[in-house]
């Protein structure tokens, strides 16, 4: 027997992309975990290569309960779930991932504590009692606890397990937080519970699964992800958190350039006399060396991270590094020239003394060359276009 469709009381949303081999028994442990729920399940696809949407539709033909998404623009976990989230019917929505990682028996223990009051969000956890990552790597078990930590310190985040994809919320608590959802944004439950203080949170224990078929779609971009989804959580839309990541990376090309600039002088690198200008004579090779060695990490960095998705890849990274050491050396120009501007006019001087008010200088042109550099490298080196709000 079929439950109504009329009147679903759990919508059941998981985002699919290439999932065709496992959506046949996640279906069928969906309908075993919530056997007596009338429920929908929205299985919100990206036009999957593997044709999961053709397998789901397949399924929906036999089982009215299933209504399959097929979306053709604006890809993305998030926003397919989002989708899934404004189709639904249901008085609770779930998010479940399609790949059977994580279990469908905890749906009924989810349902139980959000139907009860107890909560209006209860998180599948992997981190409370019942829970645990099943098979991870250190590795990724470290980068989880990492993530895990900024969330917690950074956001006050009222689970141990904010990084799941694994959710179910009352449709008040959906409601009224959905519109200040971004939809770009990393992860959807922190979304939820970053921007809607007011949420009662409970968690449910379950043992993260391993894969069995298909592949994991996160990719490396996923750390910067975060990252910019904490930023923006904390400091609202008023920063670019581009900015910000752009600022960090700064920071480590200053603790980097300094460390090799040390270490070059202690392996006694030498002066060089060009004899061509007395005002350049001697260089300081490690100075040069040190500068060279930062400009180049710096640029694989900001390519790699900052600006992820401006990248180069192949060749088109050399002219890409020449622009951006042109535009380091304007930045490093007027670094100077503000540096030395303040040296002569003597500013601060009377308040803070001679030794102060040279780092105070110093501080004030790297912040300025920051800044130049900034608009140069988003100008010329790595075009950002208009995002949308
Ligand atoms: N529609 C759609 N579009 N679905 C997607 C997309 C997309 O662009 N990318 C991934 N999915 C679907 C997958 O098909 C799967 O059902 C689910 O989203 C999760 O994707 P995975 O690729 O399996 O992610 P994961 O297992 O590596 O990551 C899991 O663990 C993380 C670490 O804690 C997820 O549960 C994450 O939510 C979780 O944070
Ligand atoms: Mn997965």
């Amino acid at each position: 027997m079929s439950p109504s469709v009329s009147a679903p009381v759990v919508s059941v949303i998981t985002p699919t992309y290439d999932e065709a081999e496992n959506l046949p028994e996640l279906v069928r442990r969906i309908h075993e975990s919530l056997a007596n729920v009338p429920l929908e399940i929205i299985v919100a696809d990206d036009y999957s290569p593997d044709g999961t949407w053709a397998v789901a539709e397949s399924l929906a033909a036999d089982d009215e309960t299933i209504t399959v998404l097929r979306r053709f623009h604006d890809p993305g976990l998030s926003a397919a779930v989002l989708d899934g989230m404004s189709a639904a019917r249901g008085s609770y929505l779930a998010v479940i991932d399609a790949d059977l990682q994580h279990d469908p028996a905890a749906l009924a223990p989810m349902l139980e504590m959000v139907r009860s009051g107890k909560a209006d969000v209860a998180v599948g956890s992997r981190e409370s009692e019942g829970g645990g990552y099943g098979e991870w790597s250190t590795h990724r078990r470290f980068a989880s606890w990492v993530a895990t930590a900024i969330a917690k310190v950074f956001l006050r985040v009222p689970t141990d397990d904010p990084m799941s994809g694994y959710f179910m919320l009352t449709r008040d608590a959906y409601e009224s937080t959905a519109a200040q959802i971004n939809p770009m944004g990393f992860k959807i439950l922190l979304e939820f519970i970053g921007r809607n203080r007011d949420l009662r949170v409970g968690e449910v224990g379950y043992e993260f699964a391993n894969r069995v078929h298909g592949r994991t779609k996160l990719n490396r971009s996923i750390i910067r992800s975060y990252m910019l989804a904490v930023a923006e959580l904390r400091l609202g839309r008023q920063v670019d958190p581009v900015f910000l990541l752009y600022v960090m990376v700064g920071a480590l090309g200053l603790v980097v350039n300094s460390t090799l600039f040390t270490l070059f002088e202690a392996l006694g690198f030498p002066l060089i006399n060009t004899g061509l200008n007395d005002a350049l004579d001697p260089i300081y090779s490690s100075f040069v060396a040190s500068v060279a060695v930062t400009t180049l990490l710096l640029f694989v960095v900001n390519n790699e991270f900052t600006f992820w998705e401006q990248r180069y890849t192949g060749w088109k990274m050399l002219p890409a590094l020449v622009l951006f050491g042109l535009m380091t050396l304007v930045g490093t120009l007027v670094h100077v020239a503000v540096f030395s501007w303040l040296q002569e006019t003597g500013f601060a001087l009377d308040l803070l003394g001679a030794d102060a008010a040279r780092v105070l200088h110093n501080l004030i042109g790297a912040t300025v060359a920051l800044v130049v550099n900034w608009y140069l490298n988003t100008s010329f080196v790595w075009k950002r276009r208009l995002q949308r709000a």
